[in-house]
């Protein structure tokens, strides 16, 4: 038998919702392909599109460290797993590249024992495979990933993630410019504590955010998208942060925020030719402190 999986970017945070909140966007997206073979074990037998840079053993791959501890709680210890990756997202991103890998490895095992566990009971193992990547199974990305949509972590310990409602004509215009910032170090500078005064603003934009999209309110979808606590520290990692999202604003944005740990930089709005408008604007503006960029709408 044999399986093929995709899974795809994902924006974490969302501006206010710093390890609670993320949604997947339509492209880019990684793929795996998994076969049953007789000789028990795990082989990676190929990856694509890393230029060699993830490890070929599989206790030490996001797409397949969690598979071991699948086939352990469905009792297939013994099975034989042969796994080709096809990685085509670019690493540290902001885009939750990690996080894709190991959805995707995780969804395919599952459809390869005939989908023996719901989505919901997959999210603890694709977790693991983001431990390894970044050292904390923060779940905005792998959450979004594996349900689709956007997605609310309510609570890591007990576990308890929360769909939520997408307005119809929400768009998202994301632009990853071609510098990389590793999640681990952006996560080291953070602080450890904050000011009561910033949580009370961040808190409220949590809520407002959760509110407008449950009510498809868009402007205050807008006001919501405000980061008091995290974006001030790591757009120092972005070079020309203030101005792409100057631009962003400019050419019709609602809000605009960095992607996960970044640097990519996403934006709501309104309608797919906005989005297209949007992500060009962050194009210019990025070239025009000479940076490169990939645009994505969805
Ligand atoms: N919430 C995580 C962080 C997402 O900001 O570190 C990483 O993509």
């Amino acid at each position: 038998k044999e399986v093929k999986a995709f899974a795809p970017a994902t924006v974490a945070n969302v501006a206010c919702g710093f390890d609670i909140l993320g949604f997947a966007v339509d492209s880019p997206g990684d793929e795996i392909e998994m076969k049953l073979v007789d000789k028990p074990g795990i082989v990676i037998k190929d990856i694509t599109g890393d230029e060699g840079r993830l490890s070929r053993d599989p206790r030490d791959n996001t797409a397949t460290v969690s598979v071991y501890q699948f086939l352990e709680r469905i009792g297939a210890e013994k099975a034989g797993i042969e796994v080709v990756l096809h990685k085509k997202m670019p690493f540290g991103s902001g885009l939750g590249s990690s996080s894709a890998s190991t959805v995707a490895g995780a969804f395919a095992v599952n459809a390869l024992f005939d989908n023996p566990l719901t989505t919901e009971e997959l999210l603890p193992f694709a977790m693991e495979g983001e431990r390894v990547a970044c050292g904390a199974a923060h779940a905005d990305n792998v959450a979004p990933a594996l349900y689709g949509g956007f997605v609310l972590v309510r609570s890591y310990d007990p576990l308890d993630v929360v769909r939520l409602n997408v307005p119809e004509e929400l768009c998202c215009a994301v632009v990853h410019p071609h510098i990389e910032v590793s999640t681990k170090d952006a996560r080291n500078i953070l602080r450890g504590e904050i000011p009561l005064v910033d949580a009370v603003r961040q808190w409220g934009n949590v809520g407002g955010l959760i509110a407008g999209l449950e009510q498809e309110n868009y402007d205050l979808i807008g006001r919501s998208l405000q980061d008091v606590i995290v974006e001030p520290i790591r757009s120092m990692l972005i070079p020309g942060f203030d101005e792409v999202k100057r631009a962003a604003i400019y050419a019709g944005s609602m809000g605009t925020a960095i992607s996960g740990s970044g640097p990519s930089v996403f934006s709501l709005c309104r309608g797919m030719d906005k989005a297209e408008r949007i992500a060009k604007a962050k194009v210019e503006a990025f070239k025009s402190i000479g940076i490169e960029s990939d645009m994505f709408v969805s």
